[in-house]
């Protein structure tokens, strides 16, 4: 039961009984967080972890029914290792979290991308997570994690082309339906609205697919720094867009 009704007062407008099913956000600018202050790239993730966190749970609290955070594409392996492996213990550890308190929140939780190159207790944790929630049937939080959209469709192009050679499907009638099934997001709705944070204006390989129609929002603001009143500027500005499809 969500906890917030229409006309709750927040520094930006936003009718509660209009909220998106589905909002995704790119979770950028946990460096520059940090660095501004002079401390390690990791302390920006760490503070990065606890904004997702406290947005997780509002999201919950306001009645959203899906959230997708990128936590980590497929070529953030770039990256030096201190900084990969910090960010594989915050996960970690904000796994484990969420298993303690999952009878709590009732929150179901899902992975999208390729989880076989994480350590196994990652990848058990990643596994138990959402097999436990699976039961639970409100707020679904999704975390990318070693994805990118990119791989996600090609995986998806192989998989049908499987089905095809073992003639279980047929590519002269395959619909745009049929598709999304072979995605790491299949059975969740695309998402309705897309947030940026930090100030950069590209879409960096996230939900390619899915965000055909999506409504975006960026702002300067860094993840860090991300606020509910953030998320109600940008439940605003989404509620004041008009959303036509390709129609009039
Ligand atoms: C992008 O900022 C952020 C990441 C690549 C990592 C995001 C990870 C977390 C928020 C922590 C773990 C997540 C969960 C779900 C517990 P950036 O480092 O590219 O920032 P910059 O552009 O300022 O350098």
């Amino acid at each position: 039961m969500p906890l917030f009704r229409k006309k709750e007062n927040t520094a930006a407008p936003v009718d509660f009984d209009r909220l998106p099913r589905h909002i995704a956000i790119i979770m950028d600018g946990n460096g520059r967080w940090a660095k501004r202050r002079g401390l390690p790239r990791t302390a920006g993730h760490a503070a990065g972890a606890e904004t997702f966190r406290t947005i997780a749970t509002y999201c919950k609290d306001i009645g959203l029914e899906y959230l997708t955070v990128y936590a980590f594409s497929t070529e953030n392996w770039k990256r030096p290792a201190e900084e990969v492996s910090a960010i594989m213990g915050l996960l970690r550890k904000y796994l484990l979290e969420a298993i303690g308190r999952m009878e709590k929140d009732r929150v179901k939780m899902r992975f999208f991308g390729d989880l076989s190159p994480l350590n196994e207790e990652l990848r058990t944790l990643c596994r138990e997570t959402e097999a436990i929630s699976d039961r639970y049937e409100g707020c679904q939080v999704n975390i990318c994690l070693n994805y990118g959209g990119r791989d996600e469709l090609l995986r998806a192009a192989r998989a049908f082309a499987g089905d095809c050679a073992a003639g279980r499907g047929d590519p002269n009638h395959l619909s745009e339906a049929e598709f999304s099934q072979y995605l790491f997001s299949a059975g969740v709705p695309d998402p309705d609205l897309v947030i940026r944070p930090s100030g950069e204006l590209r879409i960096s390989n996230f939900l390619l697919w899915q965000s055909a129609y999506a409504e975006f929002y960026f702002t300067d603001v860094l993840w860090p720094d991300f606020s509910k009143d953030e998320l109600h500027k940008a439940l605003a500005a989404y509620q004041g867009r008009s959303r036509r499809f390709g129609g009039i």
